[in-house]
């Protein structure tokens, strides 16, 4: 991959991105990827049904009171290489219930797959993680065994371990498999978690890049400063760190200080804590994809036409013609690496909190820098609508 920028040099986006980023990522735990999501939802039932009708997602396991689970509902749903899980209480009582009671439907764990879930859990613990779940071997019977474990990051997210190389069942011991699945929405393509952006209180970016560089042994790709992301009314900073396979990228954003309140401020008001903004999921055909999502009722943030009636010198040929990007609120963003399309849908939830990203790759390994400031005018408008700017 060609580099133009040398080490620590700003770009003229202002973003400072760190070439030797992989090179300085150590892998000693190593991580091979993502396993799944875990989101904490107030109904598992219904979640589930939105993710396979809406989003092309196909139910594959459950477990629940038919499967002896007496506390929990949880659906697991896949699309190519994305494995979601949405989990619910049954009861009051239990941390689940009192999750959903504070923060609203939100992600609870961002697992990561693993060769061996003791070596990470301790390699990690050793290096300061505080631990949630000790190693523990799940039997599966005849399917096998699941090893886990799992440790705390931001706000009240983990980070699970999973090895799943003993273990042959559909998703994990206790889950039945779903033989004959509703049938999902078709004609999408999502095919994996692009990155996982996590929203902290004003102070403490830092102390998580520290975190994920400390105890993950992650490196730092791009940070983007206030002077970089902002508006007239609201600033964010932004970090993003990643492992050394380059598969697991994680941005870290906190509010900085506008005349009015930063959309990352507004996240905090309604979670209630720091926590998971947004996921992006890779596909490669965002045109086909968002044309089915919005058929299907997923709503996205829109941009004013003057957005794209700039577009065209801003990021050359990106292979679409603009007024195909305009009808479908698809967004752009050129790189000296290359360019990418993306789109944000609006919070999915009752709360502002979490939404997710559609991001089509061409080169670019950024995060659509230039587009923030259209975006978070977008947002804002949003904002005021809800009487939190
Ligand atoms: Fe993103």
């Amino acid at each position: 991959m060609t580099e133009t920028i040398s080490k620590g040099a700003a770009n003229q986006t202002g973003a400072v991105i760190n070439k030797d980023a992989y090179a300085e990522a150590k892998d000693f735990l190593p991580l091979n990827g993502l396993d799944h999501v875990e989101f904490w939802v107030g109904n598992a039932r219904q979640a589930a049904a939105y993710y396979r009708a809406l989003w092309g997602f196909t139910p594959i396991a459950y477990a629940g009171l038919e499967t002896g689970v007496r506390d929990r509902a949880s659906y697991v749903l896949r699309q190519n290489d994305i494995t979601l899980v949405v989990t619910a209480p049954l009861t009051p009582e239990g941390e689940i219930a009192e999750h959903v009671r504070k923060h609203g439907d939100g992600v609870k764990d961002i697992a990561f797959s693993v060769d061996d879930a003791a070596s990470a859990w301790r390699e990690t613990t050793d290096r300061g993680a505080r631990s949630v779940m000790e190693p523990r071997e799940l039997d599966g019977g005849e399917d096998g065994t699941l090893r886990r474990s799992a440790v705390a990051t931001y706000g009240e997210v983990r980070h699970s371990f999973v090895d799943r190389r003993d273990y042959h069942g559909v998703f994990a011991p206790g889950y039945r498999k779903i033989k004959k699945p509703a049938r999902a929405a078709g004609g999408m393509s999502l095919l994996e978690i692009d990155h996982c952006v996590g929203n902290v209180e004003l102070g403490d970016m830092n102390r998580f890049v520290d975190y994920y560089r400390d105890v993950f042994g992650f490196a730092q790709l791009i940070h983007y400063d206030d002077k970089v992301i902002h508006t007239e009314y609201s600033a964010l900073m932004s970090k993003v760190m990643t492992n050394g396979n380059g598969r697991i990228k994680f941005p870290i954003n906190e509010p900085a200080t506008g005349k009015k309140k930063s959309q990352i401020q507004e996240f905090l008001d309604w979670y209630l804590d720091s926590g998971t903004q947004h996921i992006a999921l890779r596909t490669e055909d965002i045109v086909g994809t968002i044309s089915r999502l919005r058929e299907n009722g997923v709503e996205f943030l829109g941009l004013p036409h003057a957005y794209y009636e700039t577009l065209a010198n801003r990021v050359g040929d990106v292979g679409v013609p603009i007024e195909t990007l305009e009808a479908l609120g698809i967004e752009a963003d050129r790189d000296e690496e290359g360019y990418l399309l993306q789109i944000f849908t609006r919070p999915i939830q009752d709360r502002p909190t979490f939404f997710f990203e559609i991001i089509e790759r061409h080169g670019s390994r950024g995060f659509g820098v230039g587009n923030f400031k259209a975006l978070f005018e977008a947002i804002e408008l949003e904002q005021a609508r809800r009487g939190n700017l």
